[in-house]
């Protein structure tokens, strides 16, 4: 048996309690990870409270995980631990690796234990950092590496980045700086201190001023805000500019082919695909000290319910850790 954070239906934090569970079992090809500790991301309280922040997604997701309840238990999609035992047919890995990634929808990572195939995103650890700060890097990695590279970001542009403060924001702006890039963080004043520190070389309080209106303008604008305002910002990209919408709205991916097509700006809504080799990437800038995990805090198994509480008031000032072994 193992202990795991289950729910079984949709609704507020309270909902998530934790139970003993079946120990999952490694098919042939598959890794029996020993979860030490799973980032607890803005995706997961959408999950939990199926509340989405873009309408259109409403119906497949609900299709996916669950009509009327969710199908799958134990949230938790981006993790770091260790593999305990593997299938025979498991050639990547052995045990004692010491290992973080995604695994993607088939989640679990809130449990003890998690099987995933050796082919998911799952690679070796930096050798520099704890498992919570090794775990509060794939999802804002993975994020932010595949907009940033598909802007074919170049150096010196200016980029903007619109709802900063969050674990893909985070992660954004330090590899844009790395880039060479001129960085306007956009978020609420709370995270002002802690976005400098990483690096923005601009803060804007969305809650005061609307980035639209100052009077600059961007090469590349990363927004991870539904509710952006598509045409404000493209009134503020220079020509050749690239806006990327990591959380887009039905009506703005209408909106992207017709600029995209028909103006000098390019606008680029885009699922992560989630690769090793991006994986592999970020453990090597966290290696070299270019890329730092940022960590809000860490609760045991037993608060969960009180880690999505922190996500979800937006106060947080980083990733918010479930540690499996507090
Ligand atoms: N496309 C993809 O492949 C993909 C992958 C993963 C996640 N996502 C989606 O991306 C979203 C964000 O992810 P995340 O984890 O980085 O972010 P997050 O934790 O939701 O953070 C978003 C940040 O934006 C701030 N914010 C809220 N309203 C704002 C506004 N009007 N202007 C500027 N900033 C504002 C929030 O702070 P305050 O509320 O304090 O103001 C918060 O700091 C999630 O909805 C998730 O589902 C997309």
């Amino acid at each position: 048996m193992m202990k795991a954070i289950s729910y079984e239906r949709y609704g507020p934090p309270e909902v998530l309690n934790l139970k003993d569970l079946e120990k999952p079992q490694p098919k042939a090809n598959e890794l029996l990870i020993k979860v030490q500790a799973a980032e607890v991301t803005k995706a997961d309280c959408e999950l939990r409270s199926f509340k989405l922040p873009v309408n259109w997604t409403w119906l497949p997701m609900r299709i996916a995980i669950g009509f009327r309840k969710p199908r799958k238990q134990v949230l938790g999609m981006y993790f770091a631990g260790e593999v305990e035992a593997m299938g025979q047919n498991v050639s990547q890995f052995k045990k004692g690796d010491q290992i973080f990634g995604s695994s993607a929808f088939r989640l679990g990572a809130y449990g003890e234990y998690v099987c995933l195939p050796e082919t998911y995103t799952v690679v070796p650890m930096p050798d520099n950092v704890s498992f919570e700060e090794a775990a509060s890097i794939p999802l804002g990695g993975l994020n932010a590496l595949h907009f940033l590279r598909l802007a074919k970001l170049q150096w010196g542009e200016k980029v903007l980045i619109n709802g900063a403060g969050g674990s893909i924001g985070i992660v954004a702006i330090q590899l844009a700086k790395t880039m060479g890039a001129e960085v306007t963080a956009v978020d609420s004043d709370v995270k002002e201190e802690m976005l400098q520190n990483i690096g923005a070389d601009h803060f804007i309080d969305y809650r005061k001023e609307d980035f639209s209106n100052g009077g600059q303008t961007y090469d590349v604008i990363l927004s991870m805000v539904a509710s952006t305002p598509y045409s404000r910002v493209i009134r503020v990209l220079n020509p050749g500019g690239r806006y990327l919408l990591a959380n887009p709205r039905l009506v703005d991916m209408m909106r992207a082919g017709f600029s995209s097509s028909f103006t000098d700006k390019k606008v680029i809504f885009a699922f992560a695909k989630e690769t090793k080799e991006e994986l592999l990437t970020l453990k090597t800038m966290i290696e070299q000290g270019k890329l730092k995990p940022v960590i809000d805090g860490v609760f045991p198994m037993s608060k969960a319910a009180e880690a999505h509480g922190r996500v979800e008031t937006e106060q947080r000032l980083g990733s918010v850790i479930i540690s499996m072994q507090a």
